[in-house]
């Protein structure tokens, strides 16, 4: 399966921006608590992005893990590299294809990670067992990925905007069903782990601007919705409409992300 996605770094970084600006709870310390991974660990996190969790593990293990990021996309690696460089952190970032055999030996990693990423994969049960092979055993496989319930407002509010059905999201459609039972297929032991923040919008500004980075139009999972840029922009006007009635009848928007944190033990 070919799945059409293409992240671009503003949007991402528009939205990790908005999650931190907006939400109650923060992510990274939940997955750090998590993890707790341990100086001399030896870590991929693939579809890295930008480095968010690379630079979350380097901090935690004070610089004293060795770190691998992997993404396909140039532009976020080069942030990645920049943000590198400016810290003076050693993490190694690097071209990697989820979609093809890993570039690695078997048994190299004590921890492997995906945030928000695998799936995007077109063949998961292939992805994962890359990440599985490439684990030492005893080794923990960590994916996050939103759950079913995840931010219903927001789909909620492009339904009434759109008056079409939402269409599939590969995240939620398939992260709690084919990735978890296939986790749980390949390794000795998984848990699941979930996490809840609540973004409270007391205006419409920063809710449409997370819109824009979600749609925005070379998303092309929303093609049933939009084509053109002016279909788009249609629908952002229908979009706001929606969202200040939302507020004028209940004061705020309060969007819950609902992400699901997978561990599986090797
Ligand atoms: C939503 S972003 C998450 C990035 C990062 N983990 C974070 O949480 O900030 C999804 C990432 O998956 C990457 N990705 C998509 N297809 C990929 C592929 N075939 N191989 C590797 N990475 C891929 C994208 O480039 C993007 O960086």
């Amino acid at each position: 399966m070919t799945i059409e996605y293409q992240e671009t770094a503003k949007d991402l970084l528009t939205r990790i921006d908005i999650h931190q600006k907006y939400g109650a709870r923060d992510i990274d310390q939940w997955m750090i608590e998590l993890l707790q991974p341990s100086p001399g660990d030896v870590i991929l996190d693939v579809g890295c992005g930008a480095g968010k969790q690379c630079f979350l593990y380097w901090e935690k293990t004070a610089g004293k893990a060795s770190i691998t990021g992997g993404d396909i996309s140039q532009e976020l690696l080069e942030k990645a590299r920049a943000e590198n460089a400016r810290r003076g952190a050693s993490i190694r970032f690097m071209e990697l294809d989820f979609n093809q055999p890993f570039p690695f030996a078997a048994e190299q990693f004590d921890l492997v990670s995906c945030s928000f990423a695998i799936y995007y994969a077109g063949d998961i049960p292939f992805t994962l067992r890359e990440m599985h092979r490439v684990l030492k055993t005893g080794g923990r496989l960590f994916t996050t990925g939103p759950m079913p319930e995840n931010k219903k407002v927001f789909y909620d509010i492009i339904r009434a905007a759109s008056g079409k059905p939402i269409p599939p999201m590969p995240g939620s459609s398939r992260y709690a069903s084919l990735i978890l039972n296939t986790m749980r297929d390949l390794f000795r032991q998984v848990e699941v782990h979930i996490f809840e923040n609540p973004l409270t919008f007391e205006t419409v500004e920063p809710f449409l601007e997370y819109t824009r980075a979600s749609l925005s139009e070379d998303r092309k999972l929303w093609k049933p919705l939009f084509q053109s840029k002016q279909e788009f922009e249609n629908l952002m006007q229908a979009i706001e409409r929606e969202a200040r009635a939302w507020i004028a009848r209940e004061g705020k928007i309060v969007m819950t992300k609902v992400v699901g944190g997978f561990i599986a033990t090797k």
